[in-house]
């Protein structure tokens, strides 16, 4: 865990960004409320159910790992603890809600399946009296502001979209334009591969990585907009056909996470492209393989989805919960923009 900290506090200062260190102060404070509200109460009998909208996502994977172990280093018995898989089917994720709230859970910790059933299921964890923990698909505004008005155990868990998008966008403007108007009609033509239409994640990764070029002064031509799911094969199949109809035009490919990235770099590499070479791949969570693929190359850059913090400071909810202290309503961490300068220092932290 320290170790772990003193890592991103060093690859924070190895990007020379100001928001690579935000996350490490906030990851330390957190850990302080939560040693105080530790020792206050024993956690070794208390029962987290945690529903995760589906087990096979990569991110979520890192995210589920972290945050068990990291829930046991605090004093949960891993016993105690309880996931559920959701299989992306939000009437199976509430049926699991409902036999956890039947089972007497002491807090929930949610990543549903469609953020837009968030009041349903607020309405009824509520109802059982059991502190809620959102985490990474973040629910509508209104819905977030009923948690506050009614003064409700209820919190969010999760980064801000828009700062990834940005981030993708801006490590093609530092390309430069000459660098990437491969065929010289003087815009970026890109073909975008978005996640599940319904997060916000996706909307706002696909949204802000383009308002990064254009606010940076340059023109863009969207090729081709797909929707892959998060999934690594259904990007491949979409950026196959993006590259067979558009071929050497397409100069960029944006995916909303690395997943798909990497089904678009199989795509790429079919179709005998060569990345950072006669076209550039982006992409957004920082998985290993993914780093890998920075590092040598074939990769562009990616953005590191902070899964220690977001999964450290949902567990750091959930005790404060339990020992009755209370949390905001929103609980926030950044990104960090991963290039070739930083993936080495990223993958060494998380790895
Ligand atoms: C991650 C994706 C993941 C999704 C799941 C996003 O924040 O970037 O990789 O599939 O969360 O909701």
């Amino acid at each position: 865990m320290k170790k772990k900290v003193l890592s991103i506090l060093l690859a924070g200062a190895m990007a020379l960004s100001l928001t690579a260190a935000l996350p490490v102060m906030a990851e330390e404070e957190t850990e302080a409320t939560t040693e105080a509200a530790a020792v206050d109460i024993d956690l070794s009998d208390k029962k987290v159910g945690v529903c995760i909208y589906q087990f096979s996502d990569n991110f979520m994977t890192l995210f589920r790992e972290e945050l068990v172990s990291y829930m046991v280093e605090l004093g949960f018995s891993e016993d105690n603890i309880t996931l559920a898989d959701g299989a992306n089917d939000q009437a199976t994720q509430s049926q699991q809600i409902d036999n956890f709230i039947a089972d007497g859970v002491d807090v929930l910790i949610i990543n549903p399946v469609n953020s837009s059933s968030a009041q349903t299921i607020t309405d009824k964890v509520v109802e059982a009296g059991i502190p809620l923990v959102y985490i990474n698909r973040e629910p509508e505004a209104d819905e977030e502001a009923r948690w506050e008005e009614n003064g409700w155990d209820v919190t969010y868990v999760g980064c801000d979209a828009r700062q990834s998008g940005t981030y993708q966008g801006e490590i093609v403007v530092d390309l430069g334009l000459d660098a990437v108007d491969f065929n010289g009609n003087g815009a970026i033509d890109y073909v975008m591969i978005e996640g599940d239409p319904e997060n916000v994640d996706a909307e706002y990764r696909t949204e802000y990585s383009i308002a990064a070029l254009t606010d940076a002064g340059l023109e863009v031509n969207c090729l081709d907009d797909q929707v892959g799911n998060w999934d690594q094969v259904t990007a491949q199949q979409l950026v196959a056909n993006s590259l067979s109809q558009y071929g050497s035009d397409v100069e960029v490919v944006f995916c909303n996470n690395d997943a798909m990235a990497l089904g678009a770099l199989q795509a790429i590499e079919a179709a005998g492209r060569v990345v950072n070479e006669d076209i550039y791949l982006l992409g957004v969570d920082a998985l290993s393989e993914a780093l890998e693929d920075v590092i040598a190359g074939t990769m562009t850059g990616t953005v590191f989805n902070d899964h220690f913090s977001q999964s450290h400071s949902a567990a750091d909810a959930a005790v404060n919960y339990l020992a009755g202290v209370g949390n905001d309503y929103y609980i926030g961490c950044d990104y960090v923009k991963v290039t070739t300068e930083n993936a080495q220092e990223i993958l060494d932290m998380v790895s």
